[in-house]
């Protein structure tokens, strides 16, 4: 791929709660500018150019990426669409960043990153957590061995939602539950330190409207690592993590994701708290990433590369069949 030797243009599919963010998060990225918008209606398109100050507002997702100027799409559909969507935007010569969960499951994602090979264009999935400042620390400290070999981890996700059969969250349609929405966080971060596992053992809560409301996932990796993981739509859990190793331990004491602190417990030693604060909302660390990748000409992000997507979806996709829950009209 041909670097680009100028701002880097961006068009958003979809309108929602996660574009609008991501809107204000490029206001913080060097040499990118917000260029259009595409939604399923014009109404929503011009509300949302006109609040986010973008020049180009299209009534449908084709004329998007359709457009010649725009060089990368961020897709932020609901996870069903997400497929769909980056096949639309890869097929018509656009580089794309698609929101977590990167697909529904392996055979989606396995084409959407055979097209963007095909085609020579730049693919990532939006998992922010890997970008953030602090994340980027903690990793160089433990592959610094500051706190030995790293031997479990514990990680949650969970908040109390209401149960409306409607939302996103609680929709089967919509490829709702805890695992792709949230427990897909503590699961990329068990995979960012110890890489994909060798065994899992998974038990979900089904609530009525058939997704998961809670879900339990303990991996084991390689060297007899485990990973103790949880996440949840209707219990607030301490959405913190734990990283303990041989010579030490590390707590991400509120959201591990997200985080802006952490405090190392070194044996025999003082704890050391670390800060890395950071003003915004914390996405403009992935924007980052894909307008440097655009502008050196490369197709991946080394820091969240396209097997890590593939293998966190592998995993997912084991949890799934563990509990027999498929999503209507999902393809396999
Ligand atoms: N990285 C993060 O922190 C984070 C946070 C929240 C969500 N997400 C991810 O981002 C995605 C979107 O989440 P969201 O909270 O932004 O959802 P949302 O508020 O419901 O917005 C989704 C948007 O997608 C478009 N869309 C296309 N097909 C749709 C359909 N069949 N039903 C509803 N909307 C449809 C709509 O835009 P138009 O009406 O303009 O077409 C809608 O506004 C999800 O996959 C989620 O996992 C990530």
């Amino acid at each position: 791929m041909r670097p680009i030797n100028r701002p880097i243009r961006w068009g958003i599919l979809g309108t929602g709660a996660i574009a609008a963010a991501f809107a204000t998060a490029l206001r913080q990225v060097t040499d990118a500018t917000l260029f259009a918008v595409g939604s399923r209606s014009q109404t929503s398109a011009d509300d949302f150019a006109q609040t986010h100050d973008v020049g180009r507002a299209f009534a449908s997702y084709a004329e998007l990426a359709a457009d010649p100027d725009v060089d990368v799409v961020y897709i932020a559909s609901p996870h069903t669409a997400h497929f769909e969507h980056t096949m639309l935007c890869l097929g018509a010569g656009k580089h794309v960043l698609c929101e977590k969960p990167f697909a529904l499951n392996s055979t989606q994602t396995e084409q959407m990153v055979a097209l963007a090979k095909h085609n020579g264009l730049f693919l990532m999935e939006a998992m922010w957590m890997r970008f953030i400042p602090l994340i980027i620390e903690l990793r160089r400290r433990v592959d610094a061995g500051e706190i030995g070999q790293v031997r479990m981890i514990q990680a949650d996700f969970g908040f109390r939602a209401p149960r409306n059969p409607h939302s996103r969250l609680f929709n089967p349609e919509l490829a709702g539950g805890a695992l792709l929405d949230l427990g897909i966080y503590p699961l990329a971060f068990s995979a960012l330190l110890l890489g994909a596992p060798t065994e899992i053992t998974s038990l979900a809560n089904i609530g009525t409207t058939g997704v998961d409301e809670q879900s339990a996932y303990v991996l084991k990796h390689e060297g007899g690592e485990l990973s103790v993981l949880a996440s949840a739509l209707r219990t607030q859990t301490s959405m913190s993590a734990w990283v303990y190793g041989t010579d030490g331990r590390i707590h991400l004491p509120k959201q591990f994701w997200r985080a802006k602190e952490m405090v190392l417990y070194r044996n025999e030693m003082e704890p050391e708290s670390i800060h890395l604060p950071y003003a915004g909302n914390g996405y403009q660390f992935e924007a980052q990433e894909v307008v440097d990748c655009l502008r050196d000409g490369k197709t991946e992000s080394e820091i969240m590369p396209l097997r890590d997507s593939e293998s966190l979806m592998g995993t997912m996709d084991t949890i799934r069949r563990q509990w027999g829950l498929t999503y209507p009209n999902e393809t396999e």
